[in-house]
């Protein structure tokens, strides 16, 4: 039920953190992974690892975004599979004073990058039959965050639970699924500065019923269970991972 074997996918965000963690766990369970980042070299190094294909692009830039399937396709084949990993916070300004050009930023991204890359898969998915698109979102799309202001990125993660619904019902007839999931707080290069400083580790700490640590391989099994078979009568969800903190 977990078996990818023979399927191409893409991973965004796979030069670091969490996509990284999903590239190397779809790629043990037989898919062969395309890296999607800017860094080059971390990506070939992965690749170098793992096998697949590292392509290179600047997501934020929505010109760019539409060579990347075709060079997928070029690469390793029509793509099955699509998470959306890669992400960023473009400003820690309070809402009143973000500024334009972050809060655009944060949306080409987020948000606009998932959903041309959506558009790029949806012809190769049609025609396999199958597909699964998964997008990582945030809590901060469900909930507020005190302590950390972030509106415009928890305004374009919680706009992916919103894609996904919609992409969700217009495509369930080609059995292509598209699903998020939607990360607590975990260790990676976006929120270093979080786990450096003991009152911020503390303010994790006491908001985080269970009493571990979240760590990028936390969000691989939700995003194995939605690519493969396991999960094929789920579509439209958005899966939270946060070892209980939007529980409370
Ligand atoms: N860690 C958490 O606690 C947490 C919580 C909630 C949600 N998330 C979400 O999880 C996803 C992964 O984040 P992470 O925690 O793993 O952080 P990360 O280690 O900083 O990874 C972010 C990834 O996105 C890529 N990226 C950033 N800007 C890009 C651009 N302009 N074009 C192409 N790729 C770009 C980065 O690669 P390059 O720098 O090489 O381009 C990197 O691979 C993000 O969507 C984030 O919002 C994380």
């Amino acid at each position: 039920m977990f078996d990818l074997d023979g399927r191409v996918a893409i991973v965004t965000g796979a030069s670091s953190g969490l996509g990284a963690a999903v590239a190397r766990a779809l790629s043990s369970a037989g898919a062969r992974v395309a890296l999607v980042a800017r860094r080059h070299d971390k990506l070939a190094a992965l690749a170098e690892q793992i096998g697949g294909a590292a392509v290179a692009c600047d997501l934020s830039d929505p010109g760019r975004v539409g060579s990347v399937v075709p060079a997928v396709v070029e690469a390793l084949g029509p793509p099955e599979i699509l998470v959306n990993a890669a992400g960023n916070m473009f400003t820690t300004e309070r809402a009143e004073s973000e500024p334009l050009d972050a809060v655009r930023q944060t949306m080409d991204l987020n948000l606009l990058a998932p959903f041309l890359l959506a558009q790029g898969v949806f012809p190769h998915m049609r025609a396999a039959g199958r597909g699964s698109i998964v997008n990582i979102s945030s809590i901060s799309g469900r909930v507020g965050i005190p302590g950390i202001p972030q509106a415009s990125y928890a305004a374009t993660k919680a706009g992916l639970s919103g894609l996904t619904a919609e992409l969700a019902v217009q495509w369930a007839r080609h059995s292509i699924r598209v699903n998020t999931v939607a990360p607590g707080f975990f260790r990676s290069e976006i929120t270093a500065p979080l786990y450096e400083g003991e009152r911020s580790l503390e303010y994790l700490r006491r908001n985080t019923p269970l009493p571990l640590e979240g760590t990028a391989d936390d969000i691989v099994g939700a995003v194995l269970w939605l690519t493969g078979d396991a999960g094929r009568y789920v579509t439209g969800q958005t899966i939270v991972v946060d070892g209980g903190w939007t529980a409370r």
